[in-house]
C-alpha cells in the first residue's frame, strides 16, 4: 500500500515517518492489514534522501493542486495531512495562513475526491479551534469558538473533512491535538512555542523566556503519545468516526507553574531557575484564549493514548532528546 504524509519534513511528520517505516503496515482501503510498500513525503521544505527505500519525497507546494493531485493517485490508501502555517505565523500573515490552511486543505480534499474510491484521511485540528468564554471543561460537544485565524483554519478543516466524509468522498479521521510538548530543536512560529522552550532551553543550560503567567493553563501531549494517536486514528474502522470525524484527545492539563515545577523535580533547581518569566501581550493574546481543561470521553471510549504526568514527559524527552 501506498501512504501519503504532507508536511512530512515537519516535526511531527518526521517522528510519524520513522514510526511507519517502523511499524511497517497500516490498514488499507479494503480494511484488512497490508505492508506499506511506500511512503511518500509531501512538503515545501526540502528533506534529505530517506535511507529508506520505501520512502519517496516530493519537495512541492500543497498551495499548487497539480503537485497534490501528483501524489494523490489512485494507488494510495490513506493520507496523513500535518502540512500547515502554525498559530503564530497564520496570524501574522494572514494570506499565507489561509492559502496553506485552508486552500492546501481543499487541494488535498479534492484531490482526493477524484479517486475512485475514498482514502483514509488523518487530519490534524488544534486546541486553537477553541477560545473565548467557554465552559469549563471543554466537552465533546462543546461547539467550536476559533479566536485566532490559525484555529478558524483548523475548524473549516473539521467541517469540510465532515462533509467530504459524509458525500464519501473520503473517510476522514480528525483529531485535536493539544500543544505537543516538548518538542526538540529549534523554537517554531507557534503561539505555544514557549512550552517546549521552557523546559528544551534550561535542560540545555540556555535562559528561556515564559511570556505567560505561571497560573496559564496548558493542555500537553507528548511528541510519541501524539505520533501513536496518529496511526491509532488511521487504523479505526470508518464506524468508530460516525457523523462527526473530528474528536479532541485526551490532553494533560498543566499551569506552567507546575511545568517549571516537574523540570525542577526531573532536572534540579538550577535548569528551573532559567525559566525568566517575562509577559509577552502579543503571545497571550493567543494562547489565554485557548481552553486548559477538557473531558474527552470519546477519545478515552475509543481507546486513544494518553500521556501519565507531565513529569514523565519531561523524564521521555531527556532519554530521546538530540545530543
Ligand atoms: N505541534 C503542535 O503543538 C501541534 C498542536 C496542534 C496541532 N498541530 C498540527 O499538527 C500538524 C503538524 O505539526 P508540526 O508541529 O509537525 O508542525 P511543523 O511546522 O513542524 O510541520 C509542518 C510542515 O508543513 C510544511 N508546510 C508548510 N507550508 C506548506 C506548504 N505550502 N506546502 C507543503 N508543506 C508545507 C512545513 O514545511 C512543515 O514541514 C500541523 O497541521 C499543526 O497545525 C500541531
Amino acid at each position: 500500500m501506498k501512504v501519503v504524509i504532507t508536511g512530512g519534513a515537519g516535526f511531527l511528520g518526521r517522528m510519524l515517518t520513522e514510526s511507519l517505516l517502523k511499524r511497517g503496515r497500516l490498514v488499507d482501503r479494503q480494511g484488512s492489514l497490508s505492508d506499506i510498500d511506500e511512503l511518500v513525503l509531501f512538503d515545501q521544505d526540502a528533506v534529505e534522501q530517506h535511507p529508506d527505500p520505501r520512502v519517496h519525497v516530493v519537495t512541492a507546494s500543497i498551495c499548487d493542486p497539480e503537485s497534490v493531485a501528483g501524489v494523490v493517485t489512485d494507488q494510495i490508501d490513506g493520507v496523513f495531512h500535518l502540512a500547515a502555517v502554525v498559530s503564530g505565523e497564520a496570524e501574522a500573515d494572514f494570506d499565507k495562513g489561509m492559502a496553506v490552511n485552508l486552500g492546501g486543505t481543499l487541494n488535498l480534499l479534492e484531490a482526493c475526491r477524484r479517486l475512485p474510491y475514498a482514502p483514509r484521511l488523518v487530519f490534524t485540528s488544534s486546541v486553537a479551534a477553541f477560545g473565548g468564554e467557554l465552559p469549563s471543561p471543554v466537552l465533546d460537544n462543546t461547539a467550536t469558538t476559533p479566536r485566532s485565524s490559525y484555529g478558524v483554519q483548523k475548524v473549516i478543516g473539521e467541517l469540510l473533512l465532515n462533509e467530504y466524509s459524509r458525500k464519501n468522498f473520503i473517510d476522514g479521521r480528525g483529531l485535536r491535538l493539544p500543544t505537543i510538548c516538548v518538542r526538540p530543536g529549534t523554537p517554531n512560529k507557534a503561539a505555544s512555542g514557549f512550552a517546549s522552550g521552557i523546559i528544551r532551553e534550561p535542560i540545555d543550560g540556555i535562559t528561556a523566556l515564559c511570556p505567560v503567567t505561571p497560573e496559564t493553563l496548558m493542555w500537553l501531549m507528548s511528541p510519541p503519545t501524539a505520533v501513536a494517536n496518529l496511526v491509532y486514528a488511521h487504523e479505526l474502522p470508518p464506524a468508530a468516526f460516525g457523523n462527526q470525524r473530528c474528536l479532541s484527545l485526551e490532553g494533560l492539563t498543566v499551569s506552567v507553574g507546575d511545568m517549571v515545577a516537574a523540570l525542577r523535580t526531573t532536572c534540579g533547581d538550577e535548569a528551573a531557575a532559567r525559566v525568566e518569566w517575562r509577559r509577552d501581550p502579543a503571545v497571550e493574546a493567543v494562547v489565554s484564549t485557548w481552553p486548559g481543561r477538557f473531558e474527552s470521553a470519546r477519545a478515552r471510549e475509543l481507546g486513544f493514548y494518553t500521556d501519565r504526568d507531565f513529569e514523565t514527559i519531561i523524564r521521555t524527552y531527556l532519554k530521546t532528546k538530540p545530543t
